[in-house]
């Protein structure tokens, strides 16, 4: 088969690693890649080819893909989708793996997704939705200013912020309704209470009718360890998660999943690739924050290295309604992804400093180094983005995992990398 990727992160070269171990994939491309993913390879020795059109050109990957022609198309960032690059290549009878542009409004619209899971009940929180600044004043009172302050629409993962008290819920509210900081993004606002409790990333791959759950993991947005500094893209995940067992991961799932696909099926919602919901384990039980309709990243890179199943199987039968005959298969081992970060992440930092290291680290048994924001200059592999690498192992515990992934995150240097040291500790002392 003939794949085309979409995306240049992290989640991407997990995704491209992952498909090209199937005997099933003949070519590869991915647009527009990075410089881990340009050195991946199929089993017949065939690279991925990297060609350069940013993952939000939709008319250049189209024309891209009509003339080359791949057999499933996979996209892996939210922007395309929420752009209706599913419903473009669908019009030009380009298969292609994703939700689309309907289907993607769970992530891309937080007003739909609330009220969505108000009217299917899906467990949330208590939440109100405005466009008016004095009535969002008003509920934030209510809530003694403890509240999460959420843009509408997509805000490059920035347009929430958490409140503890009235100073602070009154600024949030200015901030994305007057001074207008996300733009139309923040048109219309949600205020969700502020909850409590560990919060796990849940994944299931969709097909429309049936929802097949990954195994949980725990993502680590804040910058700097403890939990502390500004909210990032993602520092470092594991999977699986200690807070549920087995018996209570089912029971989640099916709490959140069998509303959800009722309310799909009710409403003429397609969904079509990832169901990816934020959720919050409270004591009243666990609570839907947020809804993204894509891999999650870091979690894509520790879901793949325990993933057993063929990729391209998984994908096809969700694009074709037919996973109710697939079975997912994990590793029983745990894995846990150490991003590294350039100095400065998420706010202004450098790029273009040389990274060494990577065949060492590389030569741990159990290791993969996931590049996302890394690129060639000079024939030198460099840093290039924000968040560069993503350090991941695989261990018979995930005491063993998270030791094995320091040791090979050790061996990579570059100047100013900033990594979080206590990956996965939280699920240690648990
Ligand atoms: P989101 O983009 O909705 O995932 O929000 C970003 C982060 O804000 C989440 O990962 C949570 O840590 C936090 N958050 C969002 N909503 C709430 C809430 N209702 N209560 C507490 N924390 C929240
Ligand atoms: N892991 C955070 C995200 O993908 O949004």
């Amino acid at each position: 088969m003939k794949l085309m990727v979409i995306g240049s992160g992290g989640r991407e070269h997990a995704l491209v690693w992952k498909l090209a171990q199937s005997p099933r994939a003949r070519q590869i491309w991915c647009a527009p890649g990075n410089a881990g993913i340009a050195l991946e390879d199929n089993p017949m020795g065939v690279p991925v080819a990297c060609v350069p059109i940013l993952a939000d050109d939709l008319t250049q990957l189209l024309a891209f893909a009509v003339e080359n022609e791949p057999d499933l198309v996979i996209v892996g960032p939210d922007n395309p989708l929420s752009l209706g690059i599913v419903d473009l290549f669908e019009a030009h009878k380009i298969r292609i793996w994703g939700p689309n542009q309907k289907a993607a409004l769970f992530e891309s619209s937080k007003v739909f997704s609330q009220a969505f899971m108000e009217r299917h009940r899906v467990p949330t929180a208590r939440a109100g939705t405005f466009d008016n600044p004095q009535l969002a004043s008003v509920f934030a009172a209510e809530l003694q200013g403890r509240c999460a302050v959420k843009a509408d629409g997509l805000a490059l993962g920035k347009g929430v912020l958490i409140c503890h008290n009235p100073t602070e819920a009154e600024a949030a509210i200015n901030e994305i309704l007057i001074r207008q900081a996300f733009g139309a993004a923040g048109a219309k606002i949600v205020i969700q209470e502020l909850l409590e409790g560990p919060e796990i990333s849940l994944h299931a791959l969709c097909d429309g009718k049936t929802a097949k759950l990954f195994p949980t993991a725990q993502d680590h947005k804040r910058a700097l360890e403890g939990d502390q500094g500004l909210n990032t893209g993602g520092m470092g995940t594991y999977s699986p998660t200690p807070f549920l067992n087995e018996a209570e991961l089912q029971k989640m799932g099916d709490q959140i999943l069998d509303p959800w696909l009722q309310g799909c099926a009710q409403e003429g919602i397609d969904f079509k690739g990832i169901l990816y919901p934020g959720v919050m384990l409270t004591a009243a039980g666990p609570k839907v924050l947020e809804f993204n309709a894509r891999f999650g990243d870091p979690e894509t890179q520790v879901y793949l290295m325990r993933l057993e199943n063929d990729l391209i199987d998984l994908l096809e039968a969700s694009v074709d309604g037919k996973l109710g005959q697939s079975e997912l298969r994990w590793s029983p081992q745990a894995a846990v992804c150490v991003v590294m970060a350039s100095g400065g992440y998420p706010n202004s930092y450098a790029k273009g400093q040389p990274i060494t290291g990577l065949d060492q680290a590389a030569a741990l048994p159990n290791v993969k180094v996931f590049h996302a924001g890394t690129t060639v200059k000079n024939g030198t592999l460099v840093t290039n983005g924000g968040r560069v690498l993503g350090v991941t192992a695989l261990g018979a515990t995930l005491a063993e995992a998270q030791a094995t992934a320091y040791r090979a995150v050790d061996l990579i240097h570059f100047k100013g990398a900033h990594v979080r040291r206590d990956i996965a500790a939280k699920a240690l002392v648990c």
